[in-house]
């Protein structure tokens, strides 16, 4: 299913015309903290619609580096998001990414759109430009809507009904991040190292977190959920049963 015509109008239109869906969750944290692997399968149990914002900041890194935008200059950035906000299409039920037409979601999950992605991300008019999208993806949802990122809880949704910061050791992170590699990679492809993939991974982490606009921080209101000796089925199983029991779900 895309994104509903409705929705679409109003992303484009009036944006306080939204109405607010009955419940939002914002889950916020590192990269590689197990974010969107363990929320799409929460959304999955709890009936809510999920919205990986990391994604749409890595559509508009591989989008702004095809096109060959700069990624230091704030009007070229401020064109970006228009014409992304023009050609997007969003398939709620997989979480799909398509820009005029194209799939962009096998393309999103490599370090250099990573990197891109967290350059971007960095840049104030940029953020403030995409906030109605984002906040519209979650508010068309027709129940409750999940929202994983960096600000969510702080910026994004300040006044999400329940928030979550999802934390994982560094030592964790990377091993999580070489077994997806592994998983994906064809035999002769030479993978980095764990240590290279740390060094990657805490280079991430401080361009999110030392940036001026929007820094990847702890809501003083979020649950903190560290999953670093949890394995992914026992990591949606407690968030599960934590949502369900925070917001009184049956
Ligand atoms: O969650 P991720 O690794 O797929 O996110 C890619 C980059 O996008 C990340 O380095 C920081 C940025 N990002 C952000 O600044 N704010 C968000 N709400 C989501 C992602």
């Amino acid at each position: 299913m895309l994104l509903p015509s409705s929705a679409k109008e109003s992303r484009k239109g009036d944006l306080s015309m939204t109405t607010k869906p009955a419940v939002i969750v914002a889950v916020d944290g590192p990269a590689g903290s197990g974010k969107s692997s363990i929320c799409r399968e929460v959304c999955k149990q709890i009936g809510f619609v999920y919205v990986n914002t990391g994604a749409i900041y890595r559509a508009l890194g591989l989008i702004a580096k095809r096109m060959n935008f700069d990624l230091d200059d704030d009007q070229q950035l401020g064109n970006l998001v228009t014409i992304f906000n023009q050609g997007l299409e969003w398939d709620a039920k997989t979480g799909s990414l398509y820009f005029e037409g194209e799939n962009l979601s096998p393309h999103l999950y490599d370090e250099q759109v990573g990197l891109f992605a967290s350059k971007i991300a960095k840049n104030p008019k940029l953020r403030t430009l995409l906030l109605p999208l984002l906040r519209n993806l979650a508010e068309s949802a027709p129940g409750g809507a999940m929202l994983d990122g960096r600000d969510i809880g702080t910026v994004v949704f300040p006044n999400a009904d329940l928030k979550i910061f999802m934390t994982a050791s560094l030592e964790q992170r990377a091993k999580r991040r070489l077994l997806q590699l592994q998983d994906k990679a064809s035999p002769s492809e030479t993978l980095p190292s764990h240590q290279q993939i740390m060094a990657e991974i805490e280079k991430r982490d401080a361009q999110d977190k030392y940036r001026g606009t929007a820094p990847l921080k702890k809501s003083p209101d979020a649950i903190e959920f560290d999953t670093s000796d949890l394995g992914i089925e026992e990591s949606i199983a407690t968030m599960t049963k934590m949502i369900k029991s925070k917001l009184n779900l049956a």
